[in-house]
Parts: structure tokens; sequence; C-alpha cells
């Protein structure tokens, strides 16, 4: 927008999907596209901010004046986010990480062996960086997740908003075709103080800038 509301502000942007590697040419990686973060860069550049885009897999350009840092698995994303959003005004987790990982990775590929079953692939938990961030939160800091949610959207958020220790979470719903790869996007926006913003479905751009326009408030 022509308000530059985030002048002088630095801001961190999550953005795509972690791929936890398997074996050298296997991984466990999700739907997302990066469009939301991406947008979310876009919009926070045009409102002035020095934007740092920590990008995960992401088949995009870059965004025009923002500082970006491509980043594989979820340890990378975390190592990114943690350096760059420690002192930063914002931190907006809009990229799907991992929650798990295969627990050992495998120097060289895994072969089938005839006639016997494959092995297990065994999983262990991933760091949470939002809730890491929530944790080391600086006085003033804003911190934002997103919530990908199939079922009980708004109360699955509201447990989520509180347990990470963020001041707003994004919640959408997703799957059969919805979010994941689209231009639009629809969501509730909720607050740890306040009441739910409801972003009716539109470009990725506006919710964007709903959420820039709470981040901001906050800030004030
Ligand atoms: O727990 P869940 O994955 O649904 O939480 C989603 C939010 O938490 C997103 O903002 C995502 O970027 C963040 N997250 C994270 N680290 C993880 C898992 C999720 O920062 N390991």
């Amino acid at each position: 927008g022509a308000d530059e509301d985030l002048a002088g502000r630095h801001v961190v942007v999550s953005a795509g999907g972690t791929r936890e590697p398997i074996d050298p040419v296997r991984f466990i990686g999700n739907r997302s596209s990066g469009l939301q973060g991406y947008a979310l860069a876009r919009t926070a550049v045009a409102r002035g901010a020095r934007v740092t885009l920590v990008a995960a897999n992401v088949a995009l350009p870059d965004p025009a004046g923002a500082d970006v840092v491509r980043v594989g698995s979820a340890e990378e994303m975390r190592k990114a986010v943690l350096e760059a959003g420690g002192a930063a005004d914002a931190v907006v987790m809009a990229a799907a990480v991992a929650d798990f990982r295969p627990a050992g990775y495998r120097d060289s590929k895994i072969k089938k062996t005839p006639g016997a079953e494959p092995e297990p692939i065994r999983l262990t938990k991933n760091p949470d960086i939002l809730a890491e961030l929530g944790q080391r939160r600086q006085d003033g800091q804003v911190i934002v997740g997103f919530a990908a949610e199939t079922d009980d959207v708004l109360a699955n958020g509201r447990e989520k908003l509180a347990r990470k220790g963020c001041d707003l979470l994004v919640v959408n719903q997703v799957g059969d075709g919805l979010t994941f790869g689209q231009a639009d996007n629809a969501a509730t926006v909720l607050a740890v103080d306040g009441d739910p913003t409801v972003v009716p479905r539109g470009p990725k751009e506006a919710l964007a800038d709903v959420v820039w326009d709470l981040v901001a408030a906050r800030l004030e």
C-alpha cells in the first residue's frame, strides 16, 4: 500500500515447505507452494519494512527488495529463522515445517531386496520453531503463526495459539483443493488478547495485508 506503516521495521517471514531427507535421493515433504509467504514478503516490502524471507523449497522468483535465505530441512529453517528473527520486530511463520523427520538418515540409497519386505521409516520429532520464538520473544516483538487444519479449525487454532505462545495465529482450512498452490486463501486470524478477524476468500495479498495491519497495530 501507499502507507509505509512498517518503515524502519525488520520483519522475518518463512515460506514454503521443508523437506526431511530419508536418503540421498528421497525426502518427506508437503504441499506448501510458498505463495502465501511470498505474498507476505511482497506486501511487507510495499509497506516499507526491511524483509528477510526464509524460503524452503519454493519455485518462485525472489520478491524484489527482500533478502532471501534458501533452506531445505526444518533444522536448516530453524537456524536461519532464529538467526534472522532473534532481534526482528516481527516474525511470521507461514512455512509448513515438518513436525517429524526420519530418525536415521541413510548415507546411501535404500535398495529394494527381492522377496523381502521394506524397512519401515522411523520418525522423530523436529524442533518447533514457532514455540521456540514464543519462548525467546524480545520485548515488543510480534510473533505470528499459521495453522492449516482439516477439522475443528477454530478450536485447534485456539489451542495452538496458546501452546505456541504467539500473538496472532492465522488459521485456515486445507484439503479438498483448498489453499495449497492456489492464488486465493480464506482464513481467520486469532489474537491472543482480542477478537478474531475473519478474512473472506480472496487473493493471498489481501490476507497478507490484514496480517500486517494487525502486526503494525501491535508494534505501535
Ligand atoms: O503444529 P503445526 O505444524 O500445525 O503448527 C503450524 C505453525 O507452527 C506454523 O506457523 C509453522 O510454521 C510452525 N511450525 C514450526 N516448527 C515446527 C512445526 C510448525 O515453527 N516444527
